[in-house]
Formats: C-alpha cells, sequence, structure tokens
C-alpha cells in the first residue's frame, strides 16, 4: 500500500505538482504524426497534462501546439482557420505562428502595437517516430530529444496507435512494471500463439516468476525469470523509461533480433491518458497483422471495447478462451485491467505481495525523481549532452537461458555485444 500524500504525488500532474513538474522535465509524445498529416490541415484538439492545446501543421510543414483558447477573447483555436504559416482564429481574426506569435490583429485600427504585446501561449514540437513530441517545461531548461533507435525507422518498419485511458497515467504505467500478469491477463487457453507473437506456454508454465527491478540511469531495468523446466529459465528483460514509457520484448523469444514493443502513457490530466503503442521491426516491413489496433480503436482514438460496455466481454469465451473473454489484443486487456479500478486508484486500500516488486521499484524511482525536482534539482534521464542522446543500452530481451546462469551476468553480456541484440 501507499499513503495517500504519495499516491498524489505520483497521479496529479498540474503545472504545480511535482508530478507535472516531473513530466515538464522532458519531451513527452502528444500526438500521432498522422493526426496531421500534411501543410495546412486541419487543426486537432490534444490535452496534455490539465492544458487544452491544439496542433497544427503550418504552410512550411512545421508543427505548433498553442493554448486552445485565443488570447484576445478566448475563442477555440480548434475551429481556426489554417492558412499562410499561421492559425487564424475565426472570431476577429487574430493570425498566430507556431511559437505563438501574434502576427495580425486585422480588427484593430492600422498601426496597433496590441500584437507585440501579447503572446499565445505555445510549445515547441519535433517529430520522431510517427509521433510529435512536446516540451511543456521552462524554455531555458529546454533538454535534447533522446535518440531511440526507433526515433528515425522508417515508416514501413514502425507502426504506431494511440487510445485513450480512462484512468491516470500511472495505472497504465505500472501495467508495463509487474511480468506475472502476462500469466493470466494475456493467457490463452486454446495454445494459440498471442496474436503478435509471444511466449504462452512460457508464460503459463510459471505463474510466480521471480522479479527484480534495477535502477540505472534512465528508469528501472526489469528482469523476470520463470522456471520453464529443470535447467531451463525463461527471462525476460523489460525497461521503465523515464519519464512515461515502458520498452517491451514483442515477438517471443525469436522476435529479440527484429525490435521491441513501447508503450508510452502521457498524461491527459490527473484522471485520464494517452496510451501510444510503438511497434518497430529493424530490418523488415511489419505485417498487416502486427498493425493490432487499426480495428479495435475507433477514428476517435476510443476503443470499440470500452470501459463503458464492459470491454463486450463474452463469458463463453471467457470460459474457453482465454482470462478476459475479451479477444486476443492485449491493449484491450490491459485496458479492462487498468481503467477499472478507477479513475485514480486509491493505493492505500492495496494488498502488495511479491509479484509487485518492480512496481513497487518503480514507484520509488519516480517519487525521488518527483521531489528532485520539487527541490529544484534535475531529475534522471534529462537529456543534455549529445553523447547522452546515446540510448542504446535500453535492451529488450526475451529468451531461455540455463538455469545455472545468472540472468543479470547474461544481460551485463548481452549488452556489451554488439549494438543491439544478437540472437
Ligand atoms: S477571440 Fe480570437 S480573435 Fe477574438
Ligand atoms: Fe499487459
Amino acid at each position: 500500500m501507499l499513503p495517500r500524500e504519495d499516491n498524489d504525488l505520483l497521479t496529479l500532474v498540474g503545472p504545480d505538482h511535482p508530478m507535472g513538474k516531473l513530466m515538464r522535465s522532458y519531451w513527452i509524445p502528444a500526438l500521432l504524426a498522422s493526426e496531421i498529416p500534411e501543410p495546412d490541415c486541419p487543426p486537432v484538439r490534444v490535452r496534455l497534462l490539465g492544458e487544452d492545446l491544439v496542433a497544427y501543421r503550418d504552410t512550411q510543414g512545421r508543427v505548433g501546439l498553442l493554448e486552445e483558447h485565443c488570447a484576445h477573447r478566448g475563442t477555440s483555436l480548434f475551429f481556426g482557420r489554417n492558412e499562410e504559416c499561421g492559425l487564424r482564429c475565426i472570431y476577429h481574426g487574430w493570425k498566430y505562428d507556431i511559437d505563438g506569435k501574434v502576427l495580425e490583429t486585422p480588427a484593430e485600427p492600422a498601426g496597433s502595437t496590441l500584437k507585440d504585446k501579447v503572446r499565445q501561449v505555445a510549445y515547441p514540437c519535433k517529430e520522431a517516430g510517427g509521433m510529435i513530441w512536446t516540451y511543456m517545461g521552462p524554455k531555458e531548461k529546454q533538454p535534447l530529444l533522446p535518440n531511440y533507435e526507433w526515433m528515425t525507422m522508417p515508416a514501413e518498419k514502425i507502426y504506431v496507435s494511440k487510445s485513450y485511458q480512462d484512468c491516470s497515467w500511472l495505472q497504465g504505467l505500472e501495467g508495463e512494471c509487474d511480468s506475472s500478469h502476462l500469466s493470466f491477463l494475456h493467457r490463452s487457453f486454446t495454445g494459440d500463439r498471442p496474436r503478435g507473437g509471444g511466449d504462452g506456454e512460457l508464460y503459463a508454465a510459471d505463474t510466480a516468476p521471480t522479479l527484480e527491478g534495477i535502477e540505472t540511469d534512465y528508469g528501472i531495468r526489469m528482469l523476470s525469470c520463470r522456471k520453464v523446466a529443470a535447467d531451463k529459465v525463461y527471462l525476460r528483460v523489460s525497461n521503465i523509461v523515464m519519464p512515461c514509457h515502458g520498452f517491451i520484448p514483442t515477438g517471443g523469444v525469436k522476435g529479440n533480433p527484429e525490435g521491441y514493443t513501447i508503450h508510452s502513457h502521457v498524461p491527459m490530466d490527473d484522471e485520464h491518458s494517452l496510451r501510444f503503442n510503438i511497434h518497430f521491426r529493424r530490418n523488415r516491413t511489419i505485417e498487416p497483422d502486427e498493425r493490432q489496433h487499426d480495428e479495435e480503436i475507433g477514428p476517435d482514438f476510443v476503443k470499440i471495447r470500452n470501459l463503458r460496455n464492459d470491454y463486450l466481454i463474452d463469458r463463453e469465451k471467457q470460459r474457453r478462451e482465454n482470462f478476459t473473454g475479451m479477444g486476443p489484443i492485449f491493449l484491450n486487456h490491459d485496458a479492462c485491467a487498468t481503467e477499472t479500478m478507477g479513475p485514480i486508484y486509491d493505493r492505500s486500500k492495496e494488498h502488495l505481495g511479491v509479484s509487485d516488486m518492480t512496481v513497487i521499484g518503480v514507484r520509488k524511482f519516480l517519487l525521488n525523481a518527483a521531489r528532485t525536482v520539487a527541490a529544484g534539482k534535475e531529475p534522471p534521464h534529462v537529456i543534455r549532452t549529445k553523447e547522452q542522446t546515446d540510448v542504446r543500452h535500453v535492451a529488450c530481451i526475451a529468451t531461455t537461458i540455463p538455469a545455472s546462469r545468472d540472468p543479470k551476468t547474461y544481460v551485463v553480456e548481452q549488452l556489451k555485444k554488439d549494438k543491439y541484440w544478437e540472437a
């Protein structure tokens, strides 16, 4: 269980709260690049860290992220006209560039200097990995963007999706921390390989894995070990990467050389979040059946199976097919597990066990980071130098190793090998 004060510290993301300040120390995913696909296309709404914003792509292809309400008298810029390198409010025609500079105030008399005295709140944006990233912290502290290997993948090798989560960002992130739920929530009874790959029989072979969280410069490296035979251990290595990302091995034991999957749980506000799924394959095109979420998420980013329709649970299938009766897609299982806790789960009510070791470790790491920021210091994994952008040591592994081997040493050896995982 977690004291109420710590629960608040971890979940409240407004600008005056430590976790809000922590989130505002990093570049975070804001929207899919495909939502604003071309110059002068319609703007879209974005809610992040309790702020209502509007994203648009100007005539030169540059992305702006502005406060939604016009600095003049508050009309929503979502309805604005995107024209000639600026977003123009439909009420009195004020026009803003991507930096929030007021370009024109056409309802004012000629020679008016009003436009020079006003600025729209605007956050800088960068495009990488199929997403638009933004930094919402103080200008003078703007860091560099880390160079995860998937940030520069060509479009055919990366698949990105986004869905709304009806709960705090932390509930989503904590779902990345306990490997033990793979043996239940995501387990199939029919022996089918989970869609998109996976090691179903290995998840089932040992339902009480040994978990270990190791603190690193980027967050927590998490090891889970399942004893799947007298002399064999199934080892999974995943990562919590600051401030809100889970890096997960996917595709099962055979999938290591191909790539991995990232789940980013970005707070929209205290009680809602975005889940970005980034799936990449290093040396091949993404297969159609890996574009798993196309049929699961509506064009409005609301999941077809959601909290309001009980995730379309099929009780008969729950008896015969898998734990959830909600089909094979992990996204829906995870959503049901985390959203049904309520908008912000009161962790003072929980009863933690050994299977929650890594959840506890991640919370501790995040609490320390939030307190560090609150004390005016720099939290972990804020990238300042070119060298620090090299983050190839964030490795994901799913493999079997001899029971006699020390998993930690094994992981270190693998990391020392080539640039990325070698089978
Ligand atoms: S409210 Fe936007 S121009 Fe007047
Ligand atoms: Fe999960």
